[in-house]
């Protein structure tokens, strides 16, 4: 019989974060997450400079990790990494310095899906949602709703139809000139604004169906902010407090109700008694206050991760092919990395 996986070291670089962690059983030891800040003068990622700055971190942060697990790579009993949804170039940076060191180490590999990651940051906390439970993943480029019976197997109840939650957040910072990414920005000013100051769209909210778009809300906030004459300018914003503080709020409200009124009708739907919120956008303050809200008016139970694993970080990829490496997965050394990629 072979040697028990217990510590598992994972790498994330799919974006903008250069991740490294280390788990024990599941149990993190370390989670290094190292932001790029050269995309901030862009307002957005740029792909060849995220790649760069990867390339840079990839060996600090992995030691770095090492260091704070007080493990040594001769501890390592396998190797994680993120090989898609990503950004290709950056994804290939993690992903083959994670299957160079488990080849040179002796050790399995695993290729991880960053969404099925997502879905795991809610397990890297003491108390785990029990099977069956819905997940909502809200990420910059994913809105999923999932029904997920048993471990690592998901059922697709919907998704969005065009723009993530995440990207909407961040294409109306953009819009208000407030800057990147756009979910933090607006969660804050949020605090201080009247939600119910504007009525912003919500789409399907009526519908049979378990989709979500957000382009409509995008571009209804566009007309609104040409309307009042208060658009941002060479990415200067022109909106000032009171206004813009209930533009961020309403905005916020009107993402928050859609997502929370399709999960809560799936929940009862399917007669699901516990529900995961992952994802960059489940760090939202908003978010988190509305599910527990409607959680206890349904009588529901509500997973959050805690803010370090709600964006990306490299303890949910760890996880998530601690699983799978338990059930005798091994990725192949081809596995490469795929810039587009679902769980279901
Ligand atoms: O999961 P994530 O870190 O990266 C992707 O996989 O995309 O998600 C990033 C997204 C961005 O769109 C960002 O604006 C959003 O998550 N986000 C938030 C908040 N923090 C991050 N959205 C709303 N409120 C937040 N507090
Ligand atoms: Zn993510």
């Amino acid at each position: 019989m072979g040697k028990s996986i217990d510590i598992v070291l994972a790498i994330e670089t799919s974006c903008d974060e250069t991740s490294v962690a280390v788990l024990d059983k599941g149990k993190v030891r370390s989670n290094i997450i190292s932001s790029q800040i050269v995309h901030k003068e862009y307002g957005g990622v740029v792909p060849e400079l995220a790649s760069r700055a990867h390339m840079k971190m990839i060996v600090p942060i992995m030691q770095a990790a090492l260091d704070q697990a007080d493990v040594t790579l001769k501890d390592i009993d396998a190797v994680a990494a993120v090989y898609g949804p990503g950004l290709v170039g950056a994804l290939l940076i993690g992903l083959n310095f994670g299957k160079s060191l488990a080849w040179s180490l002796g050790i399995p590999f695993i290729g991880v899906n960053h969404m099925e990651g997502h879905i795991y940051s809610v397990f890297l906390e003491d108390e785990k949602p029990e099977y069956p439970f819905i997940c909502l993943t809200v990420s910059g480029g994913h809105t999923d709703l999932l029904l997920v019976r048993e471990p690592l197997t998901y059922e697709l109840l919907g998704r969005t139809r065009d723009d993530a939650a995440g990207e909407a957040f961040d294409k109306v910072a953009k819009m208000l000139g407030i800057g990147y990414p756009g979910g933090p920005v607006i969660d804050k000013l949020a605090r201080d604004g009247n939600p119910h100051a504007i009525r912003f769209p919500r789409s399907y909210a009526h519908a049979e169906h378990y989709d979500f778009s957000f382009s409509g809300l995008k571009t209804s906030v566009l007309y609104y902010l040409r309307d009042k004459n208060v658009l941002a300018t060479n990415g200067k914003p022109v909106a000032q407090p009171p206004l813009l503080l209930d533009i961020c709020a309403s905005f916020q409200e009107a993402v928050v109700d859609t997502l929370i009124g399709k999960t809560r009708r799936a929940a009862a739907e399917k007669k699901v008694r516990h529900i995961a919120v992952a994802g960059g956008v489940s760090a939202n303050s908003r978010l988190r206050e509305a599910f527990f809200d409607a959680g206890s008016a349904d009588s529901f139970k509500v997973y959050f991760p805690r803010l370090e694993y709600c964006t990306d970080n490299a303890a949910m990829a760890a996880y998530a092919g601690w699983l799978r490496l338990l059930k005798g997965e091994i990725s192949p050394v081809t596995i490469t990395a795929v810039p587009n990629l679902n769980v279901a």
